[in-house]
């Protein structure tokens, strides 16, 4: 049956769904009494999600270390682009793991952190991504002042060239190296990432292996396509760690595989995608081609962001009015999918939705609208006519969008001016205090006119 035309009788809701007098719960949270007390549009973040995502994974690592007898260690980073709110990152490095970052004003990010006691000099920090004069500098400053944790991934020719002059200065750094994967056959991305296998072995030879202040002890790639388990992914991921055993034949240095972000987080309601084995195999086949190659085995890092973070923010709408158009029935939602979840929009994500309440009614197909002129503004937007199945009935109707805790809030500009000038929506923040009591804290109170006009000019 397809998943969008579920008919909630039939279907299983995983343990984190719960319906009570006609009502849903998710995580034990009235989502009713959230819409009601707080408003809609609302986007609630539910912490404790981030540290069962980030223990889960480190435990399916450290399973298929011990079943494999792997001789690596495994490191999490959380990916900071995917959400850069504190809450997100204090949340996350209370249970133990590196940060990744992106960009210059992240450099701050990681101060603020380092000055609220939130982090120390020592956390290890990965500094990713192409790097502006502003970024690089931001990098070197940090190590100079003994941030020993801190390693730049070099994404260009020039970025390498400006630490090979740089490192004069310095005392002696790690570095990593982004390997750009379009040398691979069949992988099909255009990809501007990173430095090609050739480029890379050539300057290892030719001047990183000279210089004594720049040790090179990681290589980085990331697979745009993520780990969704097809051969695509194991081919590419069997012709990278080949590489990496080439390069370490010639640097002995080399000791850590950063295999990038990519790990799925939920996007359907029954998705049943078995995570541990995804892991088993990464860490198996990371192995046998390291034992054929009589190399040793890599530390590996992962950069997870999406998998992070996802799961913890889930985004509630109002239905306003149901009419019928275009031969269509269309729910109109007192928000925006361009404006409050922009992948739905821009890359045909998908999330799990749900009514929140009427559950007793019959259900009926509808296409959900958003409140912006635009006419690409709506719910599922794929290419295939597909519904959303939503109860029958004239009554208030609230529902749920899971899952939509990444990237969203970065790419609609959160406090910014929106398409239509939607204001960006209430946000709520719920945690379990020691006692396990739900605590709730309003984190931003829905835009207003004022602060919209205000940026645009009209003071
Ligand atoms: C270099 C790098 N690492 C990690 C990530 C995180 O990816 P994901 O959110 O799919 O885990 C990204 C995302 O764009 C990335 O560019």
């Amino acid at each position: 049956m397809n998943e969008r035309l579920w008919i909630h009788q039939e279907i299983d809701l995983p343990d984190e769904f719960d319906v009570k007098e006609d009502k849903l719960f998710y995580r034990n949270i009235d989502l009713l009494k959230l819409a009601k007390d707080y408003g809609s549009p609302l986007r609630f973040t539910y912490l404790p999600v981030i540290s069962n995502q980030i223990e889960m994974m480190k435990m399916y690592f450290q399973k298929a270390i011990e079943r494999t007898d792997y001789q690596g260690k495994y490191s999490y980073y959380y990916c900071t682009k995917s959400s850069h709110f504190e809450h997100i990152l204090k949340k996350a490095i209370q249970s133990d793991i590196g940060i990744e970052i992106s960009s210059a004003y992240d450099i701050d990010l990681i101060r603020s952190l380092i000055k609220a006691g939130n982090i120390t000099s020592r956390t290890p920090i990965i500094c990713n991504g192409y790097k502006t004069p502003e970024y690089q500098a931001g990098i070197t400053a940090m190590i100079q002042q003994g941030y020993c944790s801190v390693m730049p991934i070099i994404d260009s020719k020039a970025e390498l060239l400006y630490y090979l002059q740089e490192s004069k200065g310095l005392a002696p750094i790690r570095i990593g190296i982004r390997l750009n994967l379009s040398f691979i056959a069949g992988y099909d991305r255009k990809s501007r990432f990173g430095l090609s296998a050739e480029d890379i072995l050539s300057f290892y030879q030719q001047e990183i292996s000279k210089n004594e202040k720049l040790e090179l002890s990681t290589l980085h790639f990331f697979n745009e396509k993520g780990m969704d388990n097809s051969d695509d992914y194991w081919n590419v991921l069997e012709e990278i760690v080949r590489f990496y055993c080439q390069l370490k034949r010639l640097n002995p240095k080399l000791t850590t595989l950063d295999i990038g972000g990519g790990m799925p987080f939920r996007s359907h309601i029954s998705s049943d995608f078995d995570l541990s084995f995804l892991v088993y195999r990464i860490i198996s086949t990371v192995q046998t081609i390291c034992h054929e190659a009589t190399v040793l085995e890599p530390n590996i890092i992962t950069e997870f962001g999406k998998y992070t973070v996802a799961e913890a923010t889930g985004t509630i709408f109002r239905i306003c009015e149901k009419k019928t158009a275009d031969e269509f029935n269309w729910a109109i939602i007192d928000g925006s999918f361009i404006t409050h979840l922009p992948d739905t929009w821009a890359i045909h994500q998908e999330y799990p939705v749900l009514p929140i309440n009427n559950w007793a009614k019959n259900l009926k197909p509808f296409i959900l609208g958003g409140l912006t002129c635009d006419s690409a503004d709506y719910y599922p937007n794929v290419p295939e006519n597909e519904f959303i199945m939503l109860p029958d009935t004239e009554e208030e109707q609230f529902i749920a969008f899971l899952h939509t805790g990444a990237y969203q809030e970065a790419l609609s500009g959160f406090g910014g001016v929106n398409h239509c000038l939607i204001p960006s929506p209430k946000h709520l923040i719920i945690d379990r205090n020691p006692n396990s009591i739900l605590e709730y804290t309003v984190f931003s109170e829905k835009q207003n006119s004022e602060q919209l006009l205000n940026i645009l000019g009209y003071h």
